[in-house]
């Protein structure tokens, strides 16, 4: 493992496999009781630069779970929020901390951060990826299917943070994915050259729905307008009518379909309220997973 979780373009098998691996020891240590084998009393210092709750929340346990402290810092409320450059908050954070989680807007800063700090920092959501989103995603598929190799997932809506990620992480394990996006809404161009420069596993980016779910054993969407695009909301509206999970999509899926939503969801836009608690299942399963992969990763990045 590198000394930070920025991203998951970029980011080994092996490695994943063996976040995954220590996500399900540490799930089945929690669910019987057994206490985590990890140093006591280390500090996350969380900042949140865009609103949260399961990010959050699941930082927050997992870190209390495993022996240590959480510290919230909002923007609105810490110095960040009036103008402290970066680079400072990380030297700084650096003194006190033993982990920093960020969610910010711009990847960049993220990069910023765990260049100046001396300690770990994992990227809680940026406008680029949500790697902890994915991880938990892929957690969950293999706990549901039992494999991963040879999987189609299928992406329907916005090519937004998470659908760079799900690209880059399901391509990593194995999978095949296909994409359905409007023009103009298209996952980042360094995903897409990621995409066709991987051998051995099929990428498909289409604008139909309809084409991409046709197969698929898991598919996956998010809302139209994503945290900082509120303003882009009747636009988005416009631009993603006819891309929603439902009865006519699934139908065209493998049977045993599983559905993953990231949440919070905007049921009635990107999947229907039926095909969303047909699923509630695996979705929430999926949000759980958040804990158990989040503290694998605090586990394996700090415990050196
Ligand atoms: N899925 C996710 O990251 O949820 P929050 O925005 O509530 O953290
Ligand atoms: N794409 C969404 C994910 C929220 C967890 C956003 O960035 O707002």
């Amino acid at each position: 493992m590198e000394k930070d979780l920025l991203q998951l373009l970029g980011m080994s098998a092996d490695d994943i496999t063996l976040i995954l691996d220590t996500a399900d020891k540490l799930k089945a240590q929690q669910k019987a009781g057994v206490k985590h084998d990890f140093p006591s009393g280390k500090t996350l210092a969380m900042i949140f630069a865009k609103n949260s709750t399961r990010t959050r929340v699941s930082f927050e346990a997992g870190i209390f779970q495993l022996g240590g402290h959480g510290i919230f810092l909002s923007n609105a409320d810490s110095q960040l929020g009036r103008g402290e450059p970066i680079e400072d908050t990380a030297r700084v954070l650096s003194r006190y901390c033993d982990c920093i989680m960020i969610r910010t807007f711009e990847q960049e800063e993220v990069e910023e951060l765990a260049k100046y700090a001396t300690i770990p920092v994992i990227n809680g959501l940026t406008d680029f990826e949500h790697p902890c989103q994915i991880l938990a995603d892929i957690m969950t598929i293999r706990e549901h299917k039992g494999k991963l190799e040879g999987l189609k997932v299928c992406w329907i809506g916005d090519g937004n943070n998470v659908a760079n990620s799900l690209i880059a992480g399901c391509l990593t394990c194995g999978m095949d994915v296909s994409v359905a996006c409007p023009e103009g809404y298209r996952p980042d161009k360094k995903i897409l050259d990621f995409a066709s420069s991987v051998k051995g596993r099929r990428f498909e980016l289409t604008d139909k729905p309809e084409v991409a779910a046709v197969g698929a054993d898991v598919i996956f969407t998010d809302v139209w307008a994503s945290m900082g695009q509120e303003e882009e909301t009747a636009k988005r509206q416009k631009a993603f009518q006819g891309y929603q999970i439902n009865d006519e999509i699934m139908a065209l899926a493998n049977p045993g379909c599983m559905i993953q939503h990231c949440l919070p969801a905007h049921k009635g836009e990107e999947i229907t309220e039926k095909v969303f608690e047909e699923h509630a299942q695996e979705i929430f399963d999926e949000a759980e997973n958040r804990l158990h992969v989040q503290k694998a990763i605090m586990y394996l990045l700090m415990k050196k």
